[in-house]
């Protein structure tokens, strides 16, 4: 049997991914903390963006794509910048999916600046007890 190619997989993620993320507050329920934010990358992000933000999968596989944690990747962004990326999503190659409905401003923004400008190479992105208790 042949291998899916890395971009089947990730086509298959956003498949699966998309439909299953809560819309909570971008709804208008209050922001959510840094820990629940935590709690969202690990459900939605890493499986592209890697546990630690290093744009590699648990699995090893490359995203190709900017890596958190490298303070050179991450020259010449702007907190707003990369936060309306989350929201708007990204075609480069294969699709970085939109988050608006899942993702206020305010959340996308205190994402970047908290967890992702804080990732460190080799260090998973934890969440909280407190923020585990509470997604559920
Ligand atoms: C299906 C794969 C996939 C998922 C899931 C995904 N991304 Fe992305 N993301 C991409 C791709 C592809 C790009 C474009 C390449 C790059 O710049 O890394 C990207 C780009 C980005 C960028 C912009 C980086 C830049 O170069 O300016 C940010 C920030 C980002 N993603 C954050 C997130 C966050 C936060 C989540 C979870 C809420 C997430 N992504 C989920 C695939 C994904």
């Amino acid at each position: 049997m042949r291998h899916p190619t890395p971009f089947t997989c990730l086509w298959v993620a956003v498949a699966l991914l998309g439909p299953a993320v809560p819309s909570l507050s971008a709804q208008g329920a209050a922001p959510r903390t840094e820990g629940e934010l935590r709690a969202f990358y690990q459900r939605s992000c890493i499986g592209c963006h890697g546990e630690d933000g290093s744009a590699t999968a648990a699995d090893g596989r490359k995203l190709k794509g900017r890596d958190f944690t490298s303070e050179k990747d991450m020259q010449g962004t702007t907190d707003q910048g990369l936060a309306k990326t989350i929201r708007k999503g990204l075609f480069f190659g294969m699709a970085m999916p939109a988050y608006k409905n899942e993702l206020s401003e305010e959340e996308a923004l205190l994402l970047v600046r908290s967890i992702l400008r804080k990732a460190k190479k080799g260090e998973p992105i934890q969440t909280p007890a407190s923020a585990m208790a509470k997604s559920r």
